[in-house]
């Protein structure tokens, strides 16, 4: 091994171990040791990954694109999973429909029935879709493809309906009422305690009925373990 070598397997190993050793490093009390690795990414390099959108819309990037514009780039990038109509082709999410199924035995969570926020939709697909090939459409395809789908989920039901940064927060999902913000700090205050039970809480239990007797074991002719 080379002597510059071994300073390399020396340092890396000095790295692995978080020790705090290696000549001229210090210790920053606030945010812990430094190492001396990579740099500070440039302002350029953070906007590349600053792209996450808020429901007020705040973090849309500049652009527009139509129903009808969006539905030509989802036949040809995102149908093949999807289906035209975001019906979802085999076991492929389904993207459309669902609409008042939740409260169901069946619910389908789709877009149209479960998302609160349409911003969620262009923060979603410009993120990950199409699968496979994240980040190969423009901000305007984007704009167009959010607006396609929502038109899919009679969200918006004109085809020359144009979405861009300025109109796309004010658009109001049908389920956004579904969603409460979490009040069990308060709600649930009188049930917490300060010196919770941890052992022998409950009561001896008391047997007041048998599996057998409302009928849900199995007709095998066996007895199952532990019911009568
Ligand atoms: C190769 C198949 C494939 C293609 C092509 C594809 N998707 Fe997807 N899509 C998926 C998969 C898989 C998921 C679920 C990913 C997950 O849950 O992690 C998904 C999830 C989604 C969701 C969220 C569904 C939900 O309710 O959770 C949306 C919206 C979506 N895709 C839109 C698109 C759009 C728009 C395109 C075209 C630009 C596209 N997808 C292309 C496979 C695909």
């Amino acid at each position: 091994m080379s002597k510059s070598r071994k300073f390399m397997a020396v340092a890396l190993t000095a790295c692995v171990l978080g020790a705090p050793a290696l000549a001229g490093q210090r210790t920053d009390t606030k945010s812990g040791p430094r190492y001396h690795i990579g740099r500070a990414p440039t302002a350029d390099e953070i906007r590349g990954w600053d792209i996450d959108v808020r429901p007020d819309g705040q973090g849309l990037p500049e652009g527009k694109g139509t129903v009808a514009q969006g539905e030509k780039l989802f036949m040809d990038n995102c149908a093949s999973c999807h289906g035209e109509f975001g019906e979802g082709s085999g076991r492929w999410p389904v993207l459309a429909g669902g609409k008042g199924s939740l409260t169901s035995d069946n619910p389908v969570k789709t877009v149209g029935s479960y998302w609160p926020y349409a911003s969620t939709l262009f923060d979603y697909i410009r993120h990950a879709m199409p699968y496979g090939n994240t980040g190969s459409l423009s901000v305007d395809e984007y704009y167009a493809l959010v607006a396609y789908v929502l038109h899919l989920n009679d969200v918006i039901t004109d085809q020359n309906f144009e979405l861009t940064n300025r109109n796309l927060a004010t658009i109001k999902m049908p389920n956004e009422q579904g969603f409460v913000m979490d009040d069990r700090a308060t709600s649930e205050k009188s049930f917490w305690q300060k010196d919770p039970c941890m052992k022998d809480c409950i009561a001896p239990v008391k047997i007041t009925g048998r599996a057998v007797a409302i009928d849900v074991t199995p007709e095998d002719g066996k007895k199952s373990r532990g019911v009568e």
